[in-house]
């Protein structure tokens, strides 16, 4: 059990660790490329390790196993500007994977360990791999994620592929030859997408991938600049087979959704000020930053610019309170196509919508029910918990703001968004909060309550 006591100010300045996507998805494109691809600022948290032991054992050799964490730099109350330092690429350990080819992974037992993304991007390079057999498994949060979602369109694909009671994890491989396919996703999801464009890269003909709505285009991003012939065409992603990916370097830049706990915390606890470095803002994993502005934070956006194809921005938070629980924040309506560009920040919105004025309705957010945990239970139980008016609703969350929380004791549930939210709220809460299930940070964020620390002066 870990204890986060209300707080003074957040003060100072953090690189928040690395993209947690991009990094999977730097390690599985390097490990398809010939020869030694540099990625800095690769990740270094739990669920980026089983990535590099995944490309490991499927012949990929991983130079350096340590990547980049974060930095947290505590300011005075005396200090009011921009960090020390803008230009934080330099923080980012180097690691070199060496790749086996496009076609060249050899059979494996493979443990995504609680890594979701992991699990459905990794299928669709194997699926195409005449005469190989991998089988892929994890943690007991793994076993209830769907793999359904890509079992299906591999199968249209021609793949060969087995899943316990047909959508469940293990999932059992067989390589053999695919054939391009047009899919028509039920859903918006980067990780299908993704999973589908791997798999064209090895399929015969063209792969057309249509999304209901847009998803992170990372995936897309990175194939571009590693020579694939993929192309957008409206809603759909349209990619030809690859003989070869260009060896090219990759920059992960910090996680929008690891920063956004950070934004949370700075925006509910009074006198905070907060410059966050090096954030990855693709307009596709922004979809937080235009909520809690919608609901009357101010977050600037300063020295935009591109590293490796993709956004970069540092962002400046101020706290909106003076006085712990009454928020001038105003309850917002969240749904539709702000879905998928915010999916992981959810549970931080029905956060700070406890401190809003007002009504907050989450909707068309079913989606949350299959991530690490089903976010609208832990998320509305830990709410509750604290003393939060929340309902939860088939697919979202109907929260009544209630000008602030007051505390108590809450269950991560091993899902380690829910651990951090229950971090961010104790700060901001009246009496404090009791986690249990803290260390689950570990997944994405391994210094996260070091730099909670650091930021509060303690
Ligand atoms: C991810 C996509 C999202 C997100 C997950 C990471 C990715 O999932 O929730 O944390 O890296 O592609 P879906 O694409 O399944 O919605």
């Amino acid at each position: 059990m870990t204890r986060f006591d209300p707080s003074g100010p957040l003060r100072g300045w953090l690189r928040p660790p690395s993209d947690k996507s991009i990094s999977h998805r730097a390690a599985l494109i390097a490990a398809m490329g010939e020869g030694e691809i540099e990625i800095t600022g690769f990740l270094d948290a739990a669920d980026t390790r089983s990535t590099l032991a995944a490309v490991e054992a499927l012949g990929a050799g991983v130079r350096t196993g340590t990547g980049s964490r974060s930095v947290a730099v505590s300011m005075g109350p005396e200090w009011d500007g921009p960090p020390p330092t803008a230009d934080t690429q330099d923080l980012g350990l180097v690691i070199a994977i060496r790749g086996v080819g496009l076609r060249g992974p050899r059979p494996a037992q493979i443990d995504v360990g609680n890594a979701g993304t992991l699990l459905r991007l990794l299928p669709g390079w194997l699926a195409g791999q005449e005469g190989g057999e991998w089988t892929l498994d994890g943690d007991e949060s793994i076993r209830r994620r769907p793999v359904d979602r890509i079992v299906a369109p591999l199968r249209r694909m021609g793949a060969n592929l087995h899943a316990r009671e047909e959508r469940l994890p293990p999932l059992h491989v067989e390589g053999t030859a695919l054939h391009g396919a047009v899919y028509e996703m039920p859903i918006a999801s980067a990780q299908v997408k993704s999973c589908l464009l791997f798999a064209g890269l090895l399929a015969g003909g063209q792969t057309r991938v249509v999304e209901p709505l847009p998803s992170r285009d990372h995936t897309e991003r990175m194939l571009a600049a590693a020579g694939a012939a993929i192309d957008r065409d409206g809603d759909a992603v349209v990619i030809r087979p690859a003989e070869r990916l260009e060896p090219i370097a990759f920059s992960v830049p910090a996680d929008i959704s690891s920063a956004a706990f950070f934004l949370v915390a700075a925006l509910l606890v009074g006198g905070s000020d907060l410059v966050l470095v090096d954030i990855g803002v693709n307009p596709t994993r922004t979809g937080v930053l235009a909520i809690l502005e919608r609901m009357g934070a101010k977050i600037e956006r300063l020295m935009e610019h591109e590293v490796g194809g993709e956004p970069i921005a540092l962002l400046r938070v101020r706290s909106l309170q003076r006085d712990r629980g009454s928020a001038p924040l105003r309850g917002t309506e969240v749904g539709g196509a702000e879905i998928p560009l915010a999916i992981d920040e959810l549970p931080l919105v029905a956060l700070a919508a406890c401190f809003a004025e007002g009504t907050t309705v989450i909707r068309d957010a079913e989606e949350l029910r299959r991530k690490e945990s089903d976010r609208i239970e832990t998320v509305t139980a830990a709410l509750r918990a604290l003393g939060g008016r929340v309902e939860p609703t088939e697919d979202g969350m109907v929260i009544e703001g209630s000008g602030g929380l007051r505390g108590g004791s809450i269950d991560s549930h091993g899902d380690h968004r829910i651990a951090m939210l229950g971090a961010v709220a104790g700060l901001a809460s009246r009496e404090g909060v009791e986690v249990h299930g803290m260390e689950a940070a570990a997944v994405s964020y391994p210094g996260f309550e070091a730099d909670l620390a650091a930021l509060i002066g303690r």
